[in-house]
């Protein structure tokens, strides 16, 4: 069944300050982040009727649009008002919520100093990013890596940081994967094309430094509860010739939560103790029955 398109839905979208029908929820060809990516933007989940990490969410959210220079006429306080009432009027309880802000029309070259910055947030129902995600899906190499922090401002959630994330994402679905592993500049293992990613050796988690890619929510979160089972947590550099050395695998982001990865190119991984029992406590914290000081 084909998936019904984002722009012909029905519903409301919270837009600059009230909700608007779903389909009327228009920006003008003309706009600035459609053409230069001056856009930044959150993925969120609601589970039971609650945002997950809402706050983390909306306050960085104003960090990004600091760091590509601009502020969003809203503040962090209006944007958790905005996505409560967005999330109430969808009428989901479980739910994917994504906030947007973005330079508007004003001026149209590569500089949009006079910008109006605008802000949008949509609820709709997702399930699983990745479908069967217990089995463990099956990653390839990306051709792209992610840049240097001084070639591109990694620390954001910014729209224009996603292209090279769709070029890898389809290529690797073209070759019959799910996702891909992106290596960063250095030639070292980065993170998926929206996801973090952690690997499981000699009952210890080993994940990449987050010095040129997204620090994730879901990351900090996982490694909360790593701890709190007195498993190890390793952040490091890891090479890629690391990858055969490792027993488990699985990545983590709002909207893939945490899932297994059961291969990696030519290297297997297998489900197993440590990927379950944190994926199990991922779940138990965002629906409500667990409790971890974040
Ligand atoms: C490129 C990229 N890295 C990492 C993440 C994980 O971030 P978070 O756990 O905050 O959703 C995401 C998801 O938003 C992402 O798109």
């Amino acid at each position: 069944m084909a998936a019904i398109p984002y722009d012909d839905r029905d519903g409301y979208i919270w837009m600059d300050g009230a909700f608007v029908p779903w389909r009327e929820s228009k920006v003008h060809v003309l706009t600035h982040a459609l053409h230069y990516a001056s856009a930044v933007f959150e993925g969120e989940r609601a589970y039971g009727g609650k945002i997950f990490r809402s706050l983390d969410h909306s306050k960085r959210l104003h960090r990004s649009a600091g760091i590509m220079g601009f502020d969003i006429p809203f503040s962090v306080d209006q944007v958790e008002q905005a996505k409560k009432e967005a999330l109430v009027k969808s009428g989901l309880e479980s739910a994917y919520v994504r906030a947007i802000a973005w330079r508007g029309s004003e001026m149209m070259g590569v500089s949009a100093q006079n910008n109006t910055i605008h802000l949008a947030v949509a609820v709709w129902h997702w399930g699983d990013y990745f479908a069967d995600k217990m089995k463990g899906i099956r990653l390839t190499h990306a051709q792209w890596r992610r840049p240097a922090p001084d070639t591109a401002p990694c620390e954001a959630k910014a729209a224009g940081l996603y292209m090279i994330c769709t070029l890898s994402k389809h290529a690797a679905e073209k070759a019959g994967y799910q996702d891909a592993l992106m290596l960063d500049y250095r030639g070292q293992v980065a993170e998926a094309t929206g996801a973090n990613i952690f690997f499981v050796r000699d009952g210890a988690l080993h994940t990449p430094t987050p010095d040129c890619f997204l620090n994730g929510l879901t990351r900090q979160t996982t490694i909360a509860l790593a701890k709190a089972r007195k498993i190890e947590v390793i952040e490091r550099a890891i090479f890629p010739n690391e990858l055969p050395s490792f027993t488990e695998c699985f990545i983590t982001g709002s909207a893939a939560e945490l899932t297994p990865v059961a291969e990696i190119g030519e290297h297997r991984y297998k489900p197993g103790a440590i990927s379950e029992a944190l994926v199990n406590d991922y779940s138990a914290l965002c629906n409500g029955r667990l409790e971890l000081a974040l």
